[in-house]
């Protein structure tokens, strides 16, 4: 499906537009004000991180509707100590190298079902100088799986609990770049 045309994808200064871009998250993911000064923070880290990139999906009078950002992977980073045990336990810690990570992914609810977030989480992919990427998702069929699997993404570990998170995660890897245009599977 062509995205929506009255709304253009590009790089997005996020460090600059985080309140805009929590705004949606918030929405999209539900946060509780508490969360977002802590999304904040944890953002604003992660955008220092050498390869860390965004994209933002923005309406023609300049509203923010989506945005997805990651940087490769490094196993030293928080993300990946809590996800590398159950990885390991089936042998695909490989994936935790040479990868890059999706960190977030959300498009406002008035604009989802329009192909943004794929065409987001496609184009930052691209632009990555890794094999494959990997990324976490609440382990259950959510429209985010079914996106996810379509592009390729497989689940290489199941119901990971990240510690404050009240739901378990699957952790899903793929090769880039992603699939286009395939039926899904996993
Ligand atoms: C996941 C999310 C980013 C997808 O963005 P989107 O712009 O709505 O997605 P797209 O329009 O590009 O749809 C892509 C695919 O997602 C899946 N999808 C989208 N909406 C769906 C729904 N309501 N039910 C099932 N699958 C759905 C489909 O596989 C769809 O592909 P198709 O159009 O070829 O059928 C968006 O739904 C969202 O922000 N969700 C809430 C936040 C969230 O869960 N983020 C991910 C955290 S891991």
């Amino acid at each position: 499906m062509a995205a929506d045309p009255d709304v253009a994808t590009g790089p997005l200064d996020l460090a600059d537009r985080v309140d805009e871009a929590l705004a949606v998250q918030a929405l999209a993911f539900g946060l509780s004000e508490e969360e977002i000064d802590i999304r904040r923070y944890i953002v604003l880290r992660h955008l220092t991180n050498p390869g860390a990139r965004a994209l933002g999906a923005t309406t023609p009078d300049g509203r923010l509707v989506g945005f997805v950002y990651g940087m490769p992977n490094d196993r030293g980073h928080w993300w990946s100590t809590i996800v590398e045990p159950y990885l390991r336990a089936d042998g695909s810690d490989g994936w935790l190298d040479d990868s890059f990570v999706i960190t977030e992914l959300h498009v406002h609810p008035a604009h989802q079902g329009r192909g943004i977030g794929r065409e987001l989480i496609t184009t930052l992919t691209d632009g990555a100088a890794q094999p494959r990427s990997i990324l976490s998702a609440i382990d259950t069929e959510s429209p985010a799986r079914a996106l996810y699997r379509s592009l390729g993404y497989r689940d290489l570990a199941r119901q990971v609990l990240f510690p404050s998170a009240p739901s378990p995660y699957a952790v899903m890897g793929a090769p880039l770049p992603l699939r286009r245009g395939g039926p899904p599977g996993n």
